[in-house]
């Protein structure tokens, strides 16, 4: 199969869809790669270290989509792209259709077949391509987290860790899932004392198996939360209730309960938030303050990581698009259940039940 990797031109964007591994495995049972040059760049991958591989370097994104049967991307296509989709191409992505009817339609019109990362499901229900993203965003946030509880950027001025005499910082995660889990274990080695909450008592099971003593574990309800957060310098929002927005956990008048200088870092942000007080933030300005309080609100954390987060990205698709390449999407989704989950779009045709519709 003849298969594309285009440069992600979304605002911000240094991932890219393949690693020179991936090209490896895929040129190795005689397939076709075809990548724009300079993508892999931001990732720390250069057009050398493809083409070392037998990666075919194309000058502009208009060709790599033209050539190629397959597009393996990172980002939703963005309106540029639109017209470049072909009928009958295959684009494997993240998309999130439900966040743009734009995309959707554009999709519907292109006839192309559309295998979105983000609803690839295994048979325990966890969804294997959105996991790394969350392993990379809970680790995140305690590094995040860390440097804005320092006082020239409005913190509170405590080092997590503290120091032989002065006791370490505190930190509330609320929500035990990937997120949950790989922040606490971050804010842990840290030195920081931890105490991490969910509705789940089974993640909490696990937690206090698997994490060192000082992560506490503790039920999540409103009254709990609200004596914790009085005392905690760092809280940390991954929450998620599947399919459905975030449950907003920290309300505005919470916020006067906090000491100045707290800091929230709410990484469900793209699922709305967990804090009421919560609004999207980028990179280039990642917090805002309301009543001393510092929010750390950034919707793609991995983005700023792009050489951890490709990898960690790739690791998880290669299997994937092997399977693509090799047996064409049809034979590969028959024979693969995890897979035919990722369908949503399917010349013209919406696949996905979650998405009919959504936008009439
Ligand atoms: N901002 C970013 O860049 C970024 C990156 C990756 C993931 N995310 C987001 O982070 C969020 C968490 O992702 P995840 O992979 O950890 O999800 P997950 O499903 O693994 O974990 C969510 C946990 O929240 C718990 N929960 C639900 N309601 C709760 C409540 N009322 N109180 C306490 N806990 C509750 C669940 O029981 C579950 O254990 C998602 O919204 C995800 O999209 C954001």
């Amino acid at each position: 199969m003849k298969i594309g990797i285009p440069k992600e031109i979304k605002n911000n964007e240094s991932r890219v869809g393949m690693t020179p591994a991936g090209v490896f495995e895929l040129t190795k049972k005689n397939h076709t790669v075809f990548i724009q040059t300079t993508a892999g760049e931001g990732s720390g991958f250069f057009d050398k270290d493809y083409q070392e591989v037998g990666a075919i370097i194309l000058a502009t994104i208009e060709e790599v989509y033209s050539k190629s049967e397959m597009i393996v991307k990172v980002k939703e296509p963005i309106a540029l792209e639109y017209p470049l989709i072909k009928e009958n191409q295959i684009v494997f992505t993240y998309f999130h259709f439900a966040s743009s009817e734009p995309l959707t339609k554009a999709m519907i019109k292109s006839k192309s077949v559309c295998i979105a990362y983000e609803t690839v499901e295994d048979e325990e229900g966890t969804l294997p391509l959105l996991t790394p993203m969350s392993e990379v965003a809970g680790r995140m946030a305690v590094q995040q987290g860390a440097k804005y509880l320092e006082k020239p950027i409005k913190g509170r001025g405590i080092l997590l860790g503290g120091v032989p005499g002065v006791a370490p910082g505190k930190v509330l995660i609320l929500g035990a899932g990937v997120v949950g889990v790989q922040a606490a274990k971050m804010a842990a080695g840290l030195g920081a004392h931890v105490t991490i909450m969910d509705i789940n008592m089974k993640r909490l099971r696990y937690v206090n198996d698997v994490l060192p003593n000082h992560v506490t574990t503790a039920f999540s309800s409103e009254y709990s939360i609200r004596q914790l957060i009085k005392t905690h310098d760092l809280i940390i929002g991954g929450v998620l209730v599947k399919g459905g927005k975030a449950p907003k956990l920290i309300t505005r008048d919470m916020l006067k309960e906090m000491r100045p200088g707290t800091v929230l870092v709410d990484v469900a942000v793209d699922q709305g938030g967990c804090f009421e007080t919560t609004k999207a933030t980028t990179h280039e300005d990642p917090t805002y303050i309301i009543n001393d309080v510092v929010h750390y609100c950034v919707a793609n954390m991995p983005g700023a990581v792009p050489y951890t987060s490709t990898i960690a990205l790739t690791n998880v698709t290669l299997a994937y698009i092997l399977k693509l390449a090799n047996l064409g999407w049809e034979k590969a989704c028959e024979s693969d259940l995890s897979l035919s989950k990722g369908l949503n779009i399917v010349k013209g045709e919406i696949m996905y039940k979650e998405l009919e519709g959504i936008f009439g």
